[in-house]
């Protein structure tokens, strides 16, 4: 522990021991097993005991362990329950040593490494195949997924994140004799994250498919997932709509390696998730249908005819091929037995024997299913990339297909081998080299840690004109005869001596044994790996004869585009701070709790773990720039806080003596200072968090600086703010007055024809009225007076606007009724109105505007029990049937029947059965005739009635009684009924006042002012009328005053 003056030292050792305590705690026993992390492995140099260790861990289900920030990690081949949420929290913002090596650990630790320092980040993921490299990456993305501050928009983009990988899986792995769900192509994915540390997107990059499994398994391996998928657990019509039937066994693609069935996979469960996966990723079902005719192309078959070219019969398989590839059956025909030969400037087409034929169905499927994998993976791209274009910090994870070696080993293995063999290379590169040459350069004392550097096998495999790739892309293109064997002695004849690289005849007697003719061996930085050069060259080409190429492709040669797009990847690795996650396999045969002691030690021996172990042990955790070492933590002693005027390594000195550094764990270097172990980092680094706090909450804390400085820097502080304000309200200001300028002579100027001094001011007037137009629309149809007066620029677009007002109101009408259902009961009435008068009683066309209402008198007369539910009443004026005397009354319509009601009292009663009629003039006064039928004695007789709601009175009696026929309007005199048996008349003329009185004749004239006449137009351009009266003949008697409305 670091011994700590004053407050910061009890501080950090309070926090130390907290630690501890944490530890304890948090380690149960079985924690305790073994060492979690080898740095403190007492014989570190032993390999005896480092596998010791990882065998008693793994016994106890341990399988992670440290070697320093290195993680190694032993598949348990079963579920341990460590990957839960729960755990995913323990682990969430702790630091290495508080907790028992875990997965989570090291990603938490890169996450806030990544959100701390600003900077990009890779964990490295290696091991062999089946070690447990693929499952590792997908625990990183889970916790990622669980930990990082989540908003609803970004789950979408975690959803696509974590969704991405059983998609990728089912297409890209197969099942392998080494690994049931086995990596079949390399990928690197980077996780993109915000600066408040939220994954915002992803981006995959995938390597080299090995895409020769489409149409080749060997002895107890499969085809890819997705074909075993598709067959076992698409739904019956999908499955008929691809022409597919439910069994792999009629599949020629699927059953070479004979296990199409593994009882470690569920296809249909598998099938479901990737459905689901797709649908996320918004990919639709047409890639099932590529996929479909790689099926059907492996089940086309050929026969020779008598010269020995190949004929095709299959016609059910070709009828499907060229449905599923929209290619026409005679162009896939010819394709896949013909080959397009240039001759000069023609283009011939020669047949194909049967066994070439073959070759060309395969190449096409191959290269079918190739690009829908490459096609595949840039959907998934497209679907996780980050469309903000801000800087983002971003966590690589690579998952590469692991060194393999099987029985026979062909290009694929070369390939892959030789992946794992630059990744080594880069591991190397990273840790042992260039860390022993920085001690160097520095200047500390070191001893040199000896490592095997396996760059000689790179330069073995990718050396320019004599690496094995060069001799295989020359073998590839040179004309003439060229084969495998052609091949093979090329090899020979330039690599002959080379250390790691022997043949049959290169090799000395007792090698030569052991290796076939046809066969190179290389020595890996992993092992001894026999390949056998049969179908390198083919491969390479990754050839598809031209006419079909027309089908389908474009040409590659293979392994040097590997070898580039390898380049490309150590690029981006090597950008970006490095983790590393090695995985172990502990046994060959996928058997949970078996630990193979010799298996183990390989690997241990070959990943270059001891000597990882020996340099981490011997050097130092960490490691900065004397400069900025000491403006992080300057402000922890005060000799270099706030300023250090001498040289930075001397600062840095002061400042460590200062902090209780003991000599052994840190050396200061030429132009760094090495801290040996991460603790006295986190504790100096806890320190600081600490000291920022006292240094707000009491500046008095650190004897520099004196206090009036840091007064004077406020006052200056608050000048410059000052400063500033106050040129943003001048800038403001100018502004304001400019405008207002402008805005004068523009009203001045606004009857102008349109010119530089109004036009902004006429735009102003233009939006203005709009803005206004918008907020005092007419609420319905029948609102006829509500339309904002345009200003005159405004005329003519006012009145379009207004036009298309009206339809719009319209169409909304008709469209939207049951929004409109007092609207629609007003247009009923009106339009019957206006079936009864319309065209014929001379006042009309002035009361369509008016809307009807429910009723006129709200108070009712009398209880609703007496007459029933009122439907509508109305003040009308009664004269008596004899001398025509007026007298006010109000006119109540119910279910039944009209009442005439003084006050409380009914006055008469009539029955809608015995309403004979309703008579009104063609002119413009407002009486109406109620006739009722005589044969009833008890009736008085009819009614002469004046309303000033005459439309409506009408329009509402006629609907109740349901007698719109009954309605006359009528030219000249109405006679009546006075009693039964006597008549009356009334009688309409047209005149220049309104009046009302009893004629020489005993009839009742009512003489009315036609409607034009009657209304005038006022200054304001609205309609006045003079207030009406209705005059009794004897105008000295009385006159009742009506009200308008
Ligand atoms: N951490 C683990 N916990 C449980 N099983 C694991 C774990 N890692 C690997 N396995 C098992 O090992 C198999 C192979 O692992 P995988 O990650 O596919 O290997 P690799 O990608 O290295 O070839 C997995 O299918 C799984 O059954
Ligand atoms: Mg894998």
């Amino acid at each position: 522990m670091i011994g700590h003056p004053g407050g910061i030292k009890s501080s950090l050792e309070a926090r130390c021991n907290r630690i501890l305590v944490d530890m304890e705690g948090a380690l149960t026993a079985r924690d305790r097993v073994g060492i979690q992390d080898f740095v403190l492995l007492d014989s570190y140099t032993s390999e005896s005991a480092f596998l010791d260790n990882l065998r008693k861990r793994f016994h106890e289900n341990l399988i992670y362990t440290y070697i320093g920030t290195l993680l190694v990690s032993v598949n348990p081949y079963k579920e341990l329950g460590i990957y839960t949420k729960k755990q995913m929290d323990i682990y969430m913002g702790v630091n290495f040593f508080e907790l028992p090596p875990h997965i989570y650990a090291l990603s938490d630790n890169a996450y806030r490494t990544m959100l701390m320092e600003n900077n990009n980040h890779v964990i490295l993921i290696s091991g062999e195949s089946g070690a447990g490299k693929t499952e590792s990456s997908k625990k990183i993305l889970q916790f990622y997924a669980v930990s990082c501050p989540r908003t609803s928009l970004l789950d979408n983009v975690r959803d696509r994140l974590l969704l991405s990988n059983p998609v990728l899986e089912a297409f890209g792995n197969a099942k392998t004799l080494k690994n049931d769900n086995s990596s079949r192509f390399g990928k690197y994915m980077d996780i993109q994250f915000d600066f408040q540390g939220e994954a915002v997107g992803g981006h995959i990059l995938s390597y080299l498919l090995e895409k020769s499994r489409v149409v080749h398994q060997n002895h107890g391996e499969r085809n890819f997932h997705i074909f075993y998928q598709l067959v076992e657990g698409a739904e019956d019509g999908l499955l008929r709509w691809l022409g597919l039937e439910r069994n792999c066994q009629l599949y020629r693609y699927l059953v070479q390696g004979q296990c199409a069935k593994v009882s470690s996979i569920s296809d249909k469960t598998d099938w479901r998730t990737v459905r689901k996966a797709l649908s996320v990723i918004e990919i639709s079902e047409h890639l099932f249908g590529v996929i479909a005719s790689v099926l059907h192309l492996g089940n086309i078959r050929f026969e020779a005819d008598a010269r020995g070219y190949a004929t095709l019969n299959s016609s059910t398989e070709m009828h499907w091929l060229s449905k599923l590839l929209g290619v026409h059956v005679q162009v896939l025909r010819e394709g896949l037995t013909h080959r397009k030969i240039e001759a000069r400037a023609e283009e011939v087409l020669s047949p194909l024997t049967a066994e070439h034929a073959i070759y060309a169905r395969d190449a096409l499927a191959k290269a079918i299913y190739g690009r829908t994998f490459a096609w595949l993976v840039n959907k998934t791209n497209e679907s996780l990339a980050n469309k903000d274009s801000t800087r983002k910090t971003v966590i690589g994870l690579l998952d590469i297909y692991g060194f393999e070696v099987f029985h026979v080993n062909s290009f694929e293995q070369f390939c892959i081998n030789y992946c794992n063999e630059k990744l080594q290379q880069l591991f190397i590169q990273l840790t042992l080299k260039s860390e022993q040459e920085e001690y160097e350069a520095e200047g500390i004392e070191w001893e040199a840690v000896p490592f095997f550097n396996n760059k000689i096998i790179c330069d073995l495999v990718e050396e320019k004109h004599r690496g094995i790739i060069s001799v295989l892309d020359e073998e590839c293109l040179r004309p003439g005869e060229a084969s495998d064997l052609t091949f093979l002695e090329k090899l020979e004849e330039k690599l002959g001596g080379h250390p790691h690289f022997v043949t049959h005849k290169l090799a000395d007697q007792k090698t030569r044994k052991t290796l076939e003719r046809g066969d190179f061996r290389l020595l890996h930085y992993a092992g001894e790996v026999t390949y056998c050069v049969v179908g390198f060259l083919d491969k390479n080409n990754d050839l598809l004869y031209k006419n079909i190429k027309d089908v389908s492709l474009g040409f590659l040669q293979v392994a040097t585009q590997f070898k580039s797009s390898l380049a490309g990847l150590t690029e981006i690795l090597m950008s970006k701070e490095p983790w590393y996650v090695r995985c172990l396999k502990p046994n060959n045969s996928k058997q949970s709790g078996c630990f193979d002691d010799v298996l183990v030690r390989h690997q241990v021996k070959y990943l270059g773990l001891m000597e990882h172990l020996r340099v981490r042990r011997a050097g130092f955790a960490y490691r900065r720039r004397f400069e900025v070492f000491l403006q992080r933590y300057k402000a922890l002693c005060p000799d270099t806080w706030p300023h250090w005027k001498g040289k930075p390594a001397d600062g840095v000195q002061r400042l460590v003596i200062h902090l209780g550094y003991r000599p052994d764990e840190y050396k200061m270097g030429r132009t760094k200072i090495f801290i040996r172990h991460p603790r006295t980092l986190f504790a100096t680094e806890d320190a600081f968090e600490m000291c920022k706090h006292k240094l707000g909450e009491c500046p008095s804390y650190v004897p520099h600086p004196p206090l009036w400085s840091s007064t004077s820097s406020a006052t200056k502080i608050e000048a410059c703010w000052r400063g500033m304000q106050a040129r943003k309200e001048r800038e403001r200001r100018t502004w304001a007055v400019k405008v207002i300028k402008r805005f004068i002579k523009g009203f001045m100027n606004r009857n102008q024809p349109v010119c530089v001094d109004n036009a902004e001011y006429l735009t102003f007037v233009r939006q203005n009225y709009l803005i206004r137009l918008k907020e005092n629309l007419p609420k319905n149809l029948l609102d006829k007076n509500t339309w904002l007066t345009p200003p005159p620029i405004m005329q003519e677009a006012s009145r379009i606007l207004h036009q298309l007002y009206v339809r719009l109101l319209v169409r909304k009408y008709i469209l939207f009724p049951e929004c409109n259902s007092h609207h629609l009961s007003q247009l009923q009435l009106k339009s019957l109105t206006s079936a009864l008068f319309k065209g014929k009683k001379e006042s009309y066309p002035q009361s369509v505007s008016k809307p009807f209402v429910a009723t006129r008198i709200s108070k009712e007369p009398f209880g609703k029990t007496v007459l029933g539910p009122t439907f509508y009443s109305v003040l009308v004026v009664k004269y008596d049937r004899n001398g025509f005397r007026p007298r006010q009354r109000q006119l109540v319509l119910t279910q039944a029947a009209a009442y005439l009601v003084e006050e409380a009292k009914i006055k008469q009663r009539v029955e809608y059965g015995s309403l004979k009629g309703v008579s009104v003039s063609h002119l413009s006064d407002n009486f109406l005739i109620i006739h009722v039928s005589c044969d009833d004695i008890k009736q008085k007789g009819d009614l002469v009635l004046q309303c000033d709601h005459l439309f409506e009175l009408v329009t509402k009696l006629s609907m109740l009684a349901n007698k719109a026929s009954a309605i006359k309007v009528v030219q000249g005199s109405i006679r009546f009924d006075i009693h039964p048996g006597k008549e009356g008349f009334v009688d309409f003329r047209s005149g220049q006042e309104t009046m009302v009185y009893r004629a020489k004749n005993g009839h009742l004239m009512v003489v009315s002012v036609p409607y034009c006449n009657s209304a005038t137009i006022n200054a304001f351009g609205g309609v006045h009328r003079p207030s009406r009266h209705i005059q009794y003949y004897n105008a000295n008697m009385f006159t009742i005053p009506m009200s308008t409305h």
